[in-house]
């Protein structure tokens, strides 16, 4: 069995799926490594550390992805990319498959088997395959620190012979594992935290961060059986507009990072709000790429409104790419291990198994993900 890694072509991506490290275990289980040339390059590992570590390097992604059984990636393959793919392969990634179910019929028709971890239940079992809890964990931290960097401000309290430096006050909203990371982030920076989100179980974990938690207060139900977030009613918008208004008067860091599976982004900032933040102040939306959770973000653009900068970035990971990639590569190998059999090497696909059936959004070419 042969597994294929390229390097990604999206812009602004600076990740790999494979690390020369998890090379060495798909070698224990008996797979063989296919690795483009200059794939690692931009997270920090060589061709060296691979061909060290038993990958053969390939000149082209072409020659890398030929005889593959299995093509592992950050991203989903694009229309280039997608050329290059044979039917029967196994393509594992990130399709971001709820908002591209239109894309998906293209792999469909190429006949080809492919994972979408995006879509990996939020089960104990899977949590070790977890690819949106990896990246969204190191996205938490990265944005305060992005932000910070922009703030022409102190973020801890400085007592000093010359005066007292008051701590900056840093909103987050959306306190999921971004949210909750960017929590923890910023306390470490001294930082005084304040945050918000509907599901309203997250207020103990945000509390036990450090952090304020800003309660809507409705009996309105927020939350899905499984755990997510629902679309809210206007009554509701309202009630939190209010609540996040008040707090924007003394805010100088928002981070948002509100996400409805399959949804456009709600929008937790309008432009009358933003008249309420003090000038300087800095935003990082960290939903752009889902149409984003102010109004008039952009998704990898800075823009600037009543002196304030919008930072949009949905792929906060991909700037700390090695330790991402370390991350990501390790949540792939433990899927591959999940669905072959350790002595034959054969894919073992038990469409009983959750992780398997919620997973695969495209099966031989029949496109799974119409019923999901
Ligand atoms: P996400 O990326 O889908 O959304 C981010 C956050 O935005 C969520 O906390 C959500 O409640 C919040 N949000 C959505 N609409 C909002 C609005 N209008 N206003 C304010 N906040 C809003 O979330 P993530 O990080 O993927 O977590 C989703 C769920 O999965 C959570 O319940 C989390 O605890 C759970 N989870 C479970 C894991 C497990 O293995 N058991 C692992 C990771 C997450």
């Amino acid at each position: 069995m042969q597994i294929a890694v390229i390097k990604e072509t999206l812009k602004n991506e600076n990740r790999v799926a494979i690390t020369p490290e998890i090379t060495k275990k798909y070698l224990a289980l008996g797979f063989n490594i296919n690795i483009e040339t200059g794939a690692g390059v931009k997270a920090g590992f060589s061709d060296e550390e691979y061909a060290k570590s038993g990958a053969k390097i390939c000149p082209s992604a072409k020659h890398a992805i030929k005889d593959a059984n299995i093509v592992i990636k950050i991203n989903a393959p694009t229309d280039d990319e997608i050329g290059l793919l044979s039917p029967s392969q196994i393509i594992i990634a990130n399709f971001q498959a709820l908002a591209q179910k239109t894309y998906i019929s293209k792999f469909a028709k190429k006949q080809l088997t492919c994972f979408a971890l995006d879509l990996l239940p939020r089960i104990s079992r899977a949590q070790s395959m977890d690819i949106l809890s990896s990246q969204n964990n190191i996205a938490g931290y990265k944005a305060v620190i992005e932000a910070l960097n922009f703030l022409p401000k102190a973020a801890p309290l400085m007592m000093t012979s010359a005066g007292t430096i008051s701590p900056a006050k840093v909103l987050i909203l959306g306190t999921g594992v971004a949210g909750l990371q960017a929590i923890a982030t910023a306390k470490r920076m001294g930082a005084q935290v304040f945050a918000s989100d509907i599901r309203p179980n997250t207020k103990e974990q945000v509390e036990s961060l450090g952090g304020k938690f800003i309660e809507i207060k409705t009996d309105e139900v927020t939350e899905t059986s499984d755990g997510y977030a629902k679309e809210t009613s206007k009554e509701f918008q309202k009630l939190q507009k209010q609540a996040v208004s008040e707090a924007l008067k003394q805010t100088d860091v928002v981070i948002t990072t509100a996400l409805i599976p399959g949804k456009k982004a709600p929008i937790l900032i309008d432009y009358q709000m933003l008249k309420n933040m003090p000038q300087n102040s800095v935003i990082i939306d960290m939903a752009s790429a889902y149409g984003g959770n102010v109004e008039g973000s952009q998704d990898n653009a800075i823009i600037e409104k009543n002196g304030i900068k919008i930072i949009g970035n949905s792929n906060l990971a991909s700037a700390i790419p090695f330790s991402a990639s370390r991350l990501f590569a390790q949540n792939i190998y433990n899927f591959v291990y999940n669905i072959v059999d350790k002595t034959t090497l054969k894919l073992n696909l038990n469409f009983d198994d959750e992780i398997i059936s919620a997973t695969c959004i495209c099966n031989n070419g029949h496109n799974l993900l119409e019923n999901k």
